[in-house]
């Protein structure tokens, strides 16, 4: 497992990467626009030389936010999002007190991942993820103190 900054070469797997993890895709374009953009950073995770997932952050007025994580279905339970999560709170700990990301209620296993990773809930947001069709789902608002 390697983690490493994203780049422009990885626009197409980024995408991919994305379309697999979510019903809502970001296209690679928007990825990297946000990578690029103020604040913004994005960690590869790396398994035998391909991308098995990916983490978007983004540093605004010394807080940090999460946007997006997601790893590549034949990859997961391997540490993948763990490593970024570790790598991606470090660098955000430079420029951040606090790191923030939002994930849908019912979401069990990212939910299960943040609270490893340090994270605690502290908000909810209600009806925040509109699925076509289905109910709308509350976003838990979790957060992880850094720099301690
Ligand atoms: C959530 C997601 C990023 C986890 O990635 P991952 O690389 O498989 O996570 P890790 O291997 O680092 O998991 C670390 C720990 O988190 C917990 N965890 C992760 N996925 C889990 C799941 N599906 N069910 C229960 N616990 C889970 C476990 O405690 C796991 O440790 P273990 O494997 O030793 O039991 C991945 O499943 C994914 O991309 N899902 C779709 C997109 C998504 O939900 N992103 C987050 C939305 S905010």
């Amino acid at each position: 497992m390697k983690i490493r900054p994203a780049t422009r070469s990885d626009a197409a797997a980024l995408g991919e990467a994305h379309a697999a993890a979510f019903d809502a895709p970001w296209p690679s374009d928007e990825i990297l626009r946000f990578a690029e953009g103020p604040g913004g950073f994005a960690l590869a995770a790396e398994i035998e030389g391909a991308l098995a997932g990916f983490i978007l952050c983004r540093v605004v007025a010394g807080e940090a936010e999460v946007l997006t994580l997601a790893v590549r279905p034949g990859d997961r339970r391997k540490g993948a999002a763990s490593a970024l999560l570790v790598e991606a709170a470090a660098l955000a700990s430079l420029r951040a007190q606090s790191l923030f990301l939002e994930v849908a209620a019912d979401n069990d296993g990212a939910i299960a991942l943040y609270r490893g990773a340090g994270f605690r809930t502290v908000g909810r947001r209600a009806g925040y993820y509109v699925r076509p069709g289905a109910p709308a789902i509350d976003a838990l608002v979790m957060r992880r103190v850094l720099n301690t």
